[in-house]
């Protein structure tokens, strides 16, 4: 079972400064040298980067280009079908483009008088603590690289489509990044490993893999979903459970392939009241006491 973060390959710097991205083995584009000249072009650009600047403009290619065309294009009707309403709202309100990637820094402008949300780039993992605490800041940390063209319509490996297409469209509306802010709140304010591992899991089943009741039909909220033609399709035939912080909190999970046990709640409402309300107050003594009362679920 791999953890939550091992997916993002590893990065090493050169003596000139320029980084190298290690890709496995096993991903689609090891042995693809063109590719992976690319990844580490824009690791090295991501890692010039300085706080308080604009993210950097990425120059990518006709096939970079080629490829966000068609994973948006994809995802029109099926995000109409599928996609909950308050993440149509933010679609519809951000505009993003279809036949050409948005700079981190353009999306950043557009979100500016909506929610005040802004990118960063990210060379490769960020740390949780860093990751998640700046959600608290309107700061998002964000890859800029693409996934490669063999695979469309599911990366592991999250990309610049997952976190503009999929998080883009739901940082684009106040309702769902005042649930950001939450999630970034509580993982400054608890402690402890455990404690923030638990935070981040109720993120993992609701931000990024959340589904909902709307009129009756199941719809995707999680980013992660939504940014993946594949999964988009598959995840209404998935286990779909009842939302339950503490069993989020502590149900273990395969983050290379699709979500095969879902949450889910009556209503956006809900995961506003819900989750909002658990990241609102969380602590590590919170915390703590639901794990001492719950199994962990293999
Ligand atoms: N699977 C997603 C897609 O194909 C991208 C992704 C990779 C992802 N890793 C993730 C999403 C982790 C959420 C969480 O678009
Ligand atoms: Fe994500």
């Amino acid at each position: 079972m791999f953890e939550e973060g091992q997916y993002f390959a590893p990065v090493t710097a050169n003596e000139d400064g320029a980084l190298e991205v290690h890709l496995g083995a096993d991903h689609p584009g090891f042995a693809d040298p063109e590719y992976r000249a690319r990844r580490d072009a824009l690791a090295t650009l991501a890692n010039n980067w300085r706080p308080g600047t604009p993210a950097p403009i990425a120059p990518y290619t006709d096939d970079e280009h080629r490829v966000w065309q068609v994973v948006s294009e994809a995802l029109v009707t099926k995000h109409r079908s599928y996609a909950c309403r308050e993440f149509l709202d933010g679609k519809e309100s951000l505009g993003l483009p279809i036949d050409h990637i948005p700079q981190l820094a353009e999306v950043s402008e557009w979100l500016a008088p909506l929610t005040g949300y802004r990118y960063q780039p990210a060379a490769g993992l960020v740390p949780l603590r860093e990751f998640y605490g700046s959600l608290a800041d309107k700061a998002f940390w964000s890859t800029q690289y693409v996934r490669h063209h063999s695979v469309p319509l599911y990366t592991p490996e999250p990309d610049v489509l997952h976190e503009v297409v999929g998080h883009g469209n739901t940082l684009a509306n106040p309702r769902f990044t005042a649930l950001y802010e939450l999630a970034g709140q509580a993982s400054r304010r608890v402690q402890s490993a455990d404690a923030l591992e638990f935070v981040s899991k109720v993120f993992w089943f609701t931000l990024e893999f959340g589904v909902l009741w709307e009129a009756g039909e199941l719809k995707a909220y999680g980013a992660g979903i939504l940014s993946s033609p594949g999964e988009i399709e598959a995840f209404r035939g998935m286990n779909i459970r009842p939302l339950d912080v503490a069993t989020m909190g502590t149900q273990v999970y395969d983050i290379t392939d699709y979500q095969d046990v879902l949450y889910v709640a009556e209503s956006f409402a809900q995961v506003e009241d819900v989750v909002g309300g658990f990241w609102a107050d969380c602590t590590d003594d919170s915390i703590a006491a639901i794990l001492a009362r719950t199994p962990a679920h293999a």
